[in-house]
């Protein structure tokens, strides 16, 4: 499906009725990685999935975009949709990013939040100057070098040999990101606050994923969001990386759903 937004169009799912989730994809992924979520959680819910700006088949606008940016573009979206009430945010590493900006700055419109794969602290100058390599990169040569690096580190070292289906199908989902919107999230990604002071003013139940085999996010980043927010809940799986919810689908609906039934 396809809503036209005052500055672009963009793609989402929305299936279900009840309860709305909104689930906000990494980088550089779009909707399809929540494929194993949406075809589940469905059955009792409304399922929201957009693609943000430069992402699947969502058109790019100019870079940069920034975390609030995206966040504002989700509330745009709900109004566009009709939605009003208030939703249970579920974003993944950028999508955690996201989420956490729009709790900043639409907290009313939320009921719940789901952090996963994902960290509050900002880019280290490390990250930023490989942010600027990349995008140099993206400039230069289009998506499919980025692509290429972090293939590699989206899932945990035993998937590769265990599910090399998810592997394909992951490579297929990145390389569908427009070198545009690649530049603009990689842009607004290196320029993302901290949010760390900001956790321990959450007050609503909030869920913290995480894969024990993350190679792009350690785990203690995970433990650092839990220790902020009160009465948070944190659940490691194992046997999954960065890309938890594809590579443990069973498991990461079963735990969103066990919280869902908690609100
Ligand atoms: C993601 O999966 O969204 C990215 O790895 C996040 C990041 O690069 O910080």
């Amino acid at each position: 499906m396809k809503i036209t937004l005052p500055e672009f169009s963009m793609a989402y799912e929305d299936q279900g009725h009840g309860q709305p989730l909104l689930f906000i994809h990494g980088f550089p992924l779009n909707r399809q990685m929540w494929q194993p979520q949406i075809e589940t959680l469905y059955t009792s819910l409304r399922v929201l999935a957009p693609d943000l700006r430069g992402h699947g088949e969502t058109q790019p606008t100019h870079a940069p975009y920034s975390m609030d940016m995206l966040a504002d573009d989700c509330a745009t979206f709900l109004d566009a949709i009709g939605v009003t009430q208030p939703v249970v945010v579920c974003g993944l590493s950028m999508g955690g990013y996201i989420t956490l900006a729009f709790y900043r700055r639409h907290h009313a419109r939320v009921a719940g939040l789901i952090l996963a794969a994902t960290r509050a602290s900002a880019d280290t100058p490390e990250g930023k100057a490989n942010r600027d390599k990349s995008v140099e990169q993206v400039r230069e040569l289009g998506s499919q070098p980025v692509v290429a690096s972090m293939l590699p580190k989206m899932m945990a070292p035993s998937t590769y040999s265990t599910h090399p289906d998810l592997v394909t199908r992951v490579q297929k989902i990145m390389a569908v990101t427009s070198p545009e919107g690649m530049v603009g999230a990689l842009l607004g990604l290196k320029e993302r606050p901290d949010s760390t002071a900001m956790l321990g003013q959450i007050d609503v139940p909030t869920l913290i994923l995480h894969g024990l085999d993350d190679q792009l996010i350690p785990v203690k980043e995970a433990e650092v969001i839990h220790a902020g927010i009160k009465n948070s809940h944190l659940h490691l799986l194992q046997d999954a990386g960065h890309l938890l919810n594809l590579e443990q689908p069973a498991l990461f609906n079963q735990v969103v759903a066990d919280f869902l039934e908690t609100l």
